[in-house]
């Protein structure tokens, strides 16, 4: 109910989203920072919170369409244990060591709300802390597809409050298949807040810890040497202590239980709003691709081959010949780069028949595939300097490519990195099939 709250000293309650509220009068604890008179907060409509009063607490709560405010019992909430975990980080933190803390749990564990709640709470007591999020389907600070790291300077309840000073771009929403770009991330930025002078380093990762996300997670705390572990899950954390005994403080975190999930639609929509929240200042500059590095872009980054090249090696081509804008090789592929519509059991045919007689994999890319994909930028001294959305390409002399990107970045591009993302004009995934080499489709 909107309205005003009375909260007493220790009570606890949760706020769902969308909802705003107003400190009156008295303290509350909120996402581990510490919120008094004149404070206000707003809880994205995706979101959930608990707060827990230090004093008594008069409140205005505003809520909108789907908002809640109830009291919680003390019992059933995680803020006690969380505080305790805090409150080990910071003696450890006092201890004198350079802290680096992974956070890990499934989906929907409370992973981004921990990592705050942690980070908020040294801050608070004068730590110079970092956060790195490194779950690149659900990446706040940056983008999805890219892992990003920031000074905490001020208090915030969500990462997206923030902006980043660094990202590394890796070009999935999933870490499936992109294990070693999240993990070399990871390890970069980490070293990169280091090197900056925080005493704390708290990194956030994806939920991925089932199956084969396991070894994934074991392998990423080999490379990313953190001092400590938090786990939202007490099987995770016993694995942990399994594999690290001796090298990793491992704690256990409880995992909320009443938490506002989000279905895969609403996933996929708190993403769409990260992309458009980039590109918001964006322009549209011409790259030619003849002039900078193709790091997996394809089919502009492999070698070309004429037309006459192209039937005299493979004559049964001759019926799509029109429609092949750029045809060329690599190592397993032919790839073909098409206008207008073809049929697709032709296709279906060809990419048969090339197979049986060379072995070789034919790739039909339409033009229409390439708009909207995403790539990295990367500057001068091989740094991360932002993200481009292709808007669409134009096919220039003596085989170069003309290649319109959109992009918010205004420095010099040094090279482009491909990505097996393609957004709509709305910022939504495009869900597409074969595309880069060496990527198979996401399933975030
Ligand atoms: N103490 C809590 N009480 C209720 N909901 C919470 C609490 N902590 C987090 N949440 C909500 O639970 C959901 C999942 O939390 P989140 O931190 O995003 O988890 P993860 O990063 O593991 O997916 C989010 O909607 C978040 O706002
Ligand atoms: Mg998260």
């Amino acid at each position: 109910m909107s309205g005003t709250q009375i909260l007493e000293v220790g009570e606890v309650a949760r706020v769902t989203g969308p909802a705003r509220i107003e400190v009156d009068e008295g303290r509350i604890l909120l996402v581990g920072s510490e919120f008094s008179r004149g404070s206000a907060l707003v809880v994205h409509e995706l979101r959930s919170y608990s707060l827990k009063a230090l004093e008594r607490t008069r409140l205005r709560v505003f809520l909108g369409a789907g908002g809640v405010f109830e009291k919680a019992s003390l019992s059933e909430e995680v803020i006690d244990d969380w505080i305790n975990v805090a409150e080990i980080i910071m003696k450890d933190v006092e201890g004198g060591e350079r802290l680096r803390v992974v956070i890990m749990g499934p989906p929907e564990s409370g992973k981004t709300t921990l990592s705050a709640f942690i980070v908020n709470y040294l801050r608070d007591r004068g730590v110079k802390s970092c956060l790195v999020e490194g779950d690149v389907g659900q990446e706040d600070l940056a983008m999805p597809a890219t892992v990003a790291m920031t000074i905490v300077e001020r208090p915030f309840i969500w990462q997206r409050e923030l902006s980043f000073q660094e990202f590394r771009f890796v070009g999935c929403i999933s870490p499936r298949n992109c294990e070693l770009g999240v993990i070399s991330a990871l390890m970069d930025l980490t070293s990169s807040a280091l090197s900056r002078g925080c005493r704390a380093v708290v990194v956030n990762t994806d939920g991925w810890v089932s199956g084969d996300g396991v070894n994934y997670k074991i392998e990423l705390i080999k490379w990313v040497r953190p001092t400590h572990i938090v786990s939202l899950n007490p099987k995770l954390s016993s694995l942990m202590t399994l594999a690290f005994r001796g090298l990793v403080k491992v704690l256990n975190a409880k995992s909320p239980v009443t938490v506002r999930t989000r279905s895969r639609e609403e996933r996929q929509r708190l993403r769409s709003e990260a992309y458009r929240r980039y590109f918001i200042n964006s322009s549209v500059r011409t790259v030619r691709a003849s002039e900078v590095g193709l790091i997996r872009v394809q089919p502009f980054n492999c070698e070309q081959a004429s037309m006459n090249e192209l039937l005299s090696t493979h004559p049964e081509l001759i019926s799509v010949a029109s429609s092949v804008l750029r045809a060329c090789y690599n190592e397993k592929e032919l790839v073909l780069l098409t206008e207008g519509s073809l049929n697709a059991g032709l296709l279906e045919a060809l990419r048969n028949e090339v197979y049986a007689k060379h072995s070789v994999k034919l790739v039909i890319l339409r033009r229409e595939d390439l708009t909207g994909c995403l790539m990295g930028i990367i500057g001068e001294g091989f740094r991360d300097v932002g993200v481009g959305m292709v808007e669409d390409f134009k096919l220039g002399e003596a085989g170069d490519v003309l290649i319109k990107l959109r992009t918010p970045y205004g420095g010099p591009i040094i090279a482009l990195v491909g990505s097996n993302i393609r957004l709509d004009e709305e910022y939504r995934e495009i869900r597409r099939g074969e595309w880069f080499v060496g990527f198979k489709r996401d399933r975030s």
